[in-house]
């Protein structure tokens, strides 16, 4: 009895027309969907012009756990229908809960555009702030069925790895993409005198050496992640894409004019060092802010200084890619030492713990130095020379400056800026 003291209501018998077709066919198809949407207990007539599928739908039924009541025979203007009576079983499809009722739709931007940031925002249920080891690949919005696997992410606290402006960066970073077969004039790169490439090919085989670490720390980090963080797994993909294509642009850069360079040690040191820093925030210090950060001055003076449009439109588009890296790291570690003052300590002694593994490294390698010289001379006149190594030094300058304001940016204090900035690896990433 119900709770008014009338009898339930039985819900009424629900009429599907097969039509034509048969199992095999797309009829599965027609059934599962009409049974998902029925109630248990709940009749349906399945009415079919085929007197096979009639006497197949009675073994359907059993098979998917619903039952065969009768059937019958009825004649209309069309001829013979055969009408099988089946009952909805309890069985359901997926080990869940039910659907959710529909909701009103995702807002759109300008009648068309589904952004990001609104997905994030809007989707039910959210971003969690901390989220099971063991939670599944279960996209957002969406109902896990039980029964899955058992995973064991390691990054579980979304604010371990979350910066304010994260879901605008990855947006940015799909709106901005380049292609570095198309998008550099490398016709411009051939023809340069031979000192002059050789320089170029040097410092282009330095740049894509710490690409390398750059695109393995994100990578690195990815599966990690819980994947109830789509925001981080989004924002680090994207990071991970524009490192590819730099490691790219600039082997490609390297190699066009027929010169090789010199991979160093000093740097594969510096890189390996990077690459062994397992906490996320720390690697994002030492990675985004001073790696990245340092690169940005470095890009921005070979687009200034190239002795070719080729180089030139490498740095710059890589350049615009780094901004959007160095920009994640000073939000996330600002935000870092904001929501918990000791992780200060934690991020100065990573810097620390680092310095101490390279402690045999005491400058830029000389042929480093000596290629960007020639490089921003676009000669080996004595004039150009002097005035490529004044460039050279400025950029120094430059590098300390910038690393000093990034550091300020990401919430250090005036003395632990100058403190890290010097600390920093002299290979620059
Ligand atoms: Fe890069
Ligand atoms: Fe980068």
């Amino acid at each position: 009895m119900s709770a008014s003291g009338s009898p339930p209501t039985k819900p009424a018998t629900r009429v599907v027309d097969a039509g034509n077709i048969e199992f095999g066919d797309g009829l599965e198809i027609l059934l599962s969907t009409v049974f998902q949407a029925a109630e248990p207990g709940q009749t349906i007539d399945v009415t079919t012009a085929s007197r096979a599928t009639a006497l197949e739908l009675p073994g359907w039924a059993r098979s998917t756990g619903h039952h065969a009541e009768r059937d019958w025979k009825e004649h209309n203007g069309n001829g013979q229908r055969f009408v099988v009576r089946l009952r909805r079983g309890d069985v359901v499809p997926v080990l869940g809960p039910d659907l959710p009722p529909p909701s009103d739709p995702m807002p759109l931007r300008l009648g068309s555009q589904f952004h990001t940031t609104d997905l994030i925002s809007a989707a039910p249920g959210g971003i969690p702030s901390s989220a099971q080891p063991n939670h599944g690949l279960v996209p957002l919005g969406a109902i896990p069925e039980t029964g899955g696997p058992d995973y064991a992410w390691r990054l579980n606290t979304h604010d371990d790895l979350w910066a304010e402006e994260l879901t605008d960066l990855t947006e940015r970073a799909s709106s901005s993409q380049w292609d570095a077969t198309t998008d550099i004039p490398w016709n411009e790169a051939i023809g340069l005198p031979e000192e002059v490439e050789r320089a170029v090919a040097q410092v282009m085989t330095f740049i894509a050496s710490n690409e390398y670490v750059a695109l393995y720390v994100p990578a690195k980090f990815l599966p990690q992640v819980n994947p109830a963080f789509v925001d981080v797994l989004m924002w680090l993909a994207s990071h991970i894409n524009d490192e590819a294509r730099h490691v790219e642009v600039f082997t490609k850069r390297a190699l066009v004019g027929g010169q090789r360079g010199y991979a160093l040690a000093a740097t594969q040191l510096s890189l390996h060092s990077l690459l062994q820093e397992d906490d996320f925030s720390s690697a994002s210090l030492l990675l985004n802010v001073l790696g990245e950060g340092t690169f940005i001055d470095l890009l921005g003076f070979v687009a200034r200084n190239a002795p070719d449009a080729a180089t030139a439109a490498c740095a710059r588009l890589a350049h615009r890619d780094e901004q959007r890296h160095v920009h994640f790291g000073i939000s996330h570690v600002r935000r870092s030492q904001k929501l918990d003052p000791d992780s200060t300590r934690q991020l100065i002694a990573a810097v620390e713990a680092r310095a101490a593994r390279l402690a045999t490294l005491t400058g830029l390698s000389p042929v480093l130095l000596e290629s960007l010289t020639v490089l921003a001379s676009g000669s080996v006149s004595a004039a150009a020379l002097r005035q490529g190594a004044g460039a050279v030094k400025e950029l120094t300058k430059l590098m300390e400056t910038n690393r000093i304001r990034r550091l300020r940016a990401a919430g250090f204090d005036k003395e632990t800026s100058h403190y890290l900035s010097e600390l920093h690896t002299p290979n620059l990433m």
